[in-house]
């Protein structure tokens, strides 16, 4: 399985429209989740023309290719998001543990407003319900690497998503 330069362009131009149509005149705060997310938030935030700003959050769950269950804060945003609408740009949204540990978070801050935007969902491998607003492509049971994700830390500049053989 692999989603090809040309179909994350595409998606991520499509992501973009929907996301400038939502936020225009609200300065929305786009929280990208390092590590993994780094790559799509730069395509992302080029494909909307409006007032924004960014910041980043990094959060660490995985240990190779198993998901650990533990989530833990390694780095804490910048700016307060108090009153602000927060829209969170995640890599991928797999058992849902560190979007629910996320959205706790960020929700006890009191924003305005709380959405989620992530580039891949593995749907059937949730474990945690958890809403998330924007999807970019749903995929199966398969661990991707490419495009910021990584596999022990590597893979991670491939401009493409590939299954990890
Ligand atoms: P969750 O807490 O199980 O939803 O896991 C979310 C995090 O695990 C993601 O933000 C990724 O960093 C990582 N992850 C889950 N599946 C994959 C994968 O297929 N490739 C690379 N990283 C993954």
């Amino acid at each position: 399985m692999v989603i090809t330069e040309e179909a994350l362009r595409s998606r991520v131009a499509e992501l973009g429209r929907a996301i400038t149509r939502d936020y225009a005149d609200r300065r929305p705060v786009l929280v990208g989740v390092l590590q993994g997310a780094f790559l799509f938030m730069a395509d992302l935030i080029r494909a909307i023309p409006i007032e924004l700003q960014t910041d980043f959050i990094a959060l660490a769950s995985y240990a190779g290719t198993r998901p650990s269950g533990a989530v833990r804060l390694v780095s804490d945003l910048s700016v307060p998001v108090e009153d602000r609408h927060v829209l969170v740009v995640e890599d991928i949204v797999d058992t849902g543990l560190t979007l629910a540990y996320l959205r706790r978070a960020l929700e006890a801050r009191r924003p305005r407003s709380l959405r989620v935007c992530c580039l891949v969902d593995k749907a059937e491998r949730r474990e945690v319900s958890v809403e998330i607003d924007y999807v970019g492509f749903t995929i199966g049971n398969v661990y991707v690497v490419g495009y910021g994700f990584d596999w022990q830390g590597l893979y991670r500049n491939l401009p493409y998503v590939a299954a990890l053989e």
